[in-house]
């Protein structure tokens, strides 16, 4: 999908629709005018008819006369003042569903006079994301579902047209970033393995100008990644920890560190999961999606901060060789771990991360995981569940949040959380007693994070969110652009 943008008349415009964004009771105006009065008054006709009230995300057809030069015109709902990026995604992903299943492969999208940049940001996001498809599995590719190819933005003048210019580019590259992280979380598991993984994030890097460093099984026991390990036995996929680094303005400053989990597939192990709960388990490495996502857009922006990408990858997975519970492990700088049960395998794959994160002297970490199913019964499907260590780093991640879009909500991490991880063999034990679920993951985690650090647990977010109209089904490349947005805003060196 392409989107440009110039300055241009909608009512000469080549293209197979025009599509109008009006605000919430506005009447229209401008060019928006231009248009309804080439087609005869066919849209004003249409919101007072009452047909049509703008509310962000309604969408109306309409079919104009001759007086344009499409026969298509769609009114999009462009919201009421609310958040302007957020109305803009909502329009954006209702101009791609408003013009689906029709014969329609170019539109031009009519841009207000004086068009908000963050507007006109959030709208082409919204294209971008709403225009995703994952069909490469499907035979043949079924035509009368495929998506507008081109996009054209038409602003009122020429100097509009270059002023949002940046905006579009920055638009194409978060779209960028959480399709990508879509390709990934959709891939299925037997085309996915973590050295598969590990090759997608090598060539990430080679693309955009990051460094990249991949250990395998060898470096991973001799440099003591024990947890790793530990989770990665059972499976006959060998593991990988990933690092991608951004070097920004200041190679020698104190990066900001991203971590990823990255299971591929999580059977639960020995503990192993019912058959509908390994269903959606390709999923478990949507942390390590939003992670190399980001990295991707990081390097395409060329943000000033020095930032380090981590993914610690690997299967879960039942056999012979499998670990067990009871098993003692030993993560990377030496905390032992005493596992109890073999599904809480994503806090042992990232404690090797976090202790591994302690050598690069972060200025900050923060990681994303598919960590716990209890973060689905708290928040459902529309909000992370945020915890961390330190206030100014969980406000950034709150504002990075905003800017993108993508909804966290915060929970307690008070140290009386730390006592049901107390083991009688080992340093710490990797489940508590039941209770506070995603409380206990994170608890876990912070017993590695001796430096300000932020944990999302993206269960619920990563996957499955419907009635918003930028999320077609499935991955949604949650926390690519929450990460994108961190990096950027975060302090220059
Ligand atoms: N990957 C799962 C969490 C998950 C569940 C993500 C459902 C998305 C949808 C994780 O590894 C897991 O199995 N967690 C356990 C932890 C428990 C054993 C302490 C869980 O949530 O049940
Ligand atoms: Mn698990
Ligand atoms: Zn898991």
């Amino acid at each position: 999908m392409q989107v440009t943008i110039r300055s241009g008349d909608p009512v000469a415009e080549r293209c197979d629709a025009v599509v109008v964004p009006v605000a919430a009771h506005a009447a229209l105006s401008g060019p928006a005018a231009a248009v309804d009065a080439a087609a005869g008054g066919a849209l004003s006709a249409v919101a007072a008819l009452g047909d049509f009230d703008g509310k962000a995300g309604s969408t109306r057809l309409v079919h104009a006369g001759a007086g344009l030069e499409t026969r298509r015109v769609l009114l999009v709902g462009a919201g009421s003042g609310g958040d302007p990026a957020e109305d803009g995604r909502l329009t954006g992903g209702a101009a791609v569903g408003g013009l689906a299943g029709m014969t329609v492969r170019s539109a031009a999208v009519v841009l207000p006079e004086g068009a908000d940049a963050r507007f006109v940001q959030g709208l082409v996001e919204g294209l971008a994301l709403a225009s995703y498809r994952f069909d490469r599995y499907r035979t043949p590719p079924d035509e009368e579902t495929a998506p507008v190819e081109a996009f054209t933005l038409l602003a009122a003048a020429e100097s509009d047209a270059r002023g949002l210019s940046a905006a579009v580019d920055r638009a194409l590259i978060l779209g960028d970033a959480a399709c990508l992280a879509r390709d990934l979380v959709n891939e299925p598991p037997n085309h996915l393995a973590p050295a598969a993984l590990a090759g997608r994030a090598v060539q990430v890097a080679d693309e955009h100008g990051l460094r990249s460093l991949v250990l395998g099984p060898a470096e991973l026991t001799e440099q003591g990644f024990g947890a790793l390990l530990g989770v990665s036995r059972g499976s006959a996929e060998e593991p990988r920890f990933i690092v991608l680094e951004h070097a920004g303005e200041d190679a020698g400053a104190t990066p900001l560190v991203l971590v990823g989990k990255g299971i591929t597939f999580d059977s639960g192990g020995l503990s192993i999961k019912t058959g509908k709960g390994m269903e959606d388990m390709k999923t478990d490495m949507a942390g390590a999606a939003a992670v190399l996502g980001a990295m991707q857009a990081i390097g395409r922006l060329g943000c000033r901060q020095r930032v380090i990408g981590l993914i610690s990858a690997t299967e879960n997975m039942t056999g012979p060789r499998a670990q067990r519970p009871g098993d003692v492990v030993r993560s990377y700088g030496g905390v032992t771990i005493e596992v109890l049960n073999t599904d809480a395998e994503g806090r042992l794959v990232l404690s090797d991360a976090l202790g591994y994160a302690a050598t690069l002297k972060p200025a900050a970490v923060v990681d994303a995981a598919t960590l716990t199913g209890a973060a689905i019964v708290a928040l459902g499907h529309h909000a992370a569940a945020l915890l961390g260590t330190d206030e100014p780093l969980l406000l950034a991640v709150e504002s990075a949040a905003a800017a993108a879009g993508e909804r966290v909500w915060r929970l307690p991490l008070w140290d009386v959380y730390d006592e049901p991880l107390k083991s009688k063999v080992a340093d710490i034990k990797n489940i508590g007693d039941g209770g506070a679920g995603t409380i206990i993951g994170a608890a876990f985690l912070k017993r590695f994070a001796s430096y300000p650090w932020a944990h999302l647990d993206i269960a619920g977010t990563a996957w499955d969110v419907k009635d918003v109209s930028y999320h077609p089904s499935r991955a949604t490349g949650y926390g690519a652009r929450l990460f994108t947005e961190l990096a950027a805003n975060w302090p220059s060196p």
